[in-house]
């Protein structure tokens, strides 16, 4: 009788589990959806690079679909990739990352997920550095977890974290902290420094570190923004996340993969199974190709954004009502319109009037309202038009 009542208490009006009927929309997708229908609209609300795949890319995929590669893989993903993937990294950060510790996934998405389910039961924390990504805080909160935000500072020097003020977000049902840097959507990135002072904290209290990087390669410093392997050890409990996504241009592939220490490795390995089973061979042949051959890629996309941001962030830093900082990393412009109170409203607004898509800083987090952000992965010409469109609604 008990076990019936808590099954009732535990389901919401369309009998699917409570937690999962209150997620909230994403209030993106909800400008988006109000631009159905409306022509010639400058795109710059989802975080999606404008160019297709490379066709050096997209030919490695028909090949490997033409040999017949439309089969189950193992969990982990074909060694071939897991092993160009071990390579790739431990060229990047200069230190030897082991094949064994990787999983390709279906998604650096589906990897987040995974590694929810994975680590957090009903009632435990996440402690989220925020602003950030809906997608992220609503897997803790499918589980059924609590996700606590670690604020992000918006000051004259740009964005920083008061890592004191995020440590002491930490208690006793805290399972980890999930860092997204270059982060979406402020563009802030975290230094090695304080990476090493996250790492002896989480040690200090047995706390896994899930560490999005799938904006490592979207740098305007360096080759690479500071990772997470750079200073743990394999064993540490740290999780990082990273996708083909953005660096390669394949959004439409739903390839990503995460590095993980080896003694997790068998539990991945059972949830992998029960979870999606592998990714689609064909796209993880795509993916070798992409790492071993795609240098050369990366660095022209990489300069070709740079461009992008200079040109977004000048027209924006002309522009009386806006505040913004040059970001050092991923590919959004995340500004503040002086006197906004209402982002959703103000964005939908400007698309009815301007016919430019942006994203509503409310859908970041509550602190995230005041702000609007802009996706800069595009040509020099879109972003000119749309900064024109802009310039009478935000000057
Ligand atoms: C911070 C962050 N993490 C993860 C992802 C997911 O990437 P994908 O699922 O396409 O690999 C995104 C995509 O926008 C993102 O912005």
């Amino acid at each position: 009788m008990q076990d019936n009542n808590s099954k009732i208490l535990a389901s919401g009006p369309a009998g699917a589990r409570e937690t999962v009927e209150n997620l909230v929309n994403s209030l993106i997708r909800e400008v988006g959806n109000a631009g159905m229908g409306l022509d010639d609209v400058v795109a710059l609300w989802y975080g999606e690079p404008d160019a297709p795949t490379p066709d050096f890319i997209c030919q490695a995929a028909t090949v490997s679909l033409n040999q017949g590669d439309t089969f189950y893989t193992e969990n982990f993903g074909i060694a071939e990739l897991r092993q160009a993937l071990g390579d790739y990294m431990s060229a990047l950060y200069q230190r030897p990352v082991d094949n064994e510790r990787v999983a390709v996934t279906a998604s650096g998405m589906s990897a987040t997920n995974l590694m929810q389910q994975v680590l957090t039961n009903p009632g435990d924390n996440v402690v989220v550095t925020a602003p950030v990504w809906p997608n992220l805080i609503e897997t803790v909160r499918i589980m059924g977890g609590e996700p606590r935000f670690a604020w992000l500072q918006f000051g004259n020097q740009g964005w920083s974290l008061d890592l004191e003020q995020m440590f002491d977000m930490v208690d006793g049902r805290t399972r980890a902290m999930l860092i997204n840097s270059p982060s979406n959507p402020t563009g802030w990135v975290m230094s090695h420094d304080e990476m090493r002072e996250v790492l002896d904290f989480c040690r200090a209290r047995d706390i896994w570190i899930l560490s999005d990087e799938v904006y490592a390669r979207m740098y305007f410093k360096g080759r690479a923004a500071p990772s997470f392997l750079e200073v743990a050890e394999p064993d540490d409990k740290l999780v990082v996340v990273n996708s083909f996504s953005k660096s390669w241009c394949m959004t439409g592939w739903r390839l990503g993969w995460l590095t993980a220490p080896s003694s997790l490795m068998p539990t991945l390995e059972k949830m992998i199974e029960f979870h999606y089973s592998c990714p689609a061979h064909f796209s993880q042949v795509a993916g070798v190709t992409a790492v071993r051959d795609g240098e050369g890629f990366v660095t022209e996309t990489v300069a070709r954004y740079k461009q992008a941001r200079d040109l977004t962030i000048d027209r924006l830093q002309a522009m009386p009502k806006v505040r913004v900082h040059r970001p050092d990393g991923a590919f959004y412009a995340f500004f503040a319109v002086d006197g906004m109170t209402d982002s959703l409203n103000t964005c939908k607004e400007i698309l009815r009037q301007t016919h430019v898509g942006l994203a509503p800083g409310a859908a970041f987090g509550p602190q995230g309202e005041g702000f609007i952000r802009l996706c800069f992965a595009s040509t020099l010409d879109r972003l000119e038009d749309a900064m024109d469109r802009l310039e009478p609604f935000l000057g």
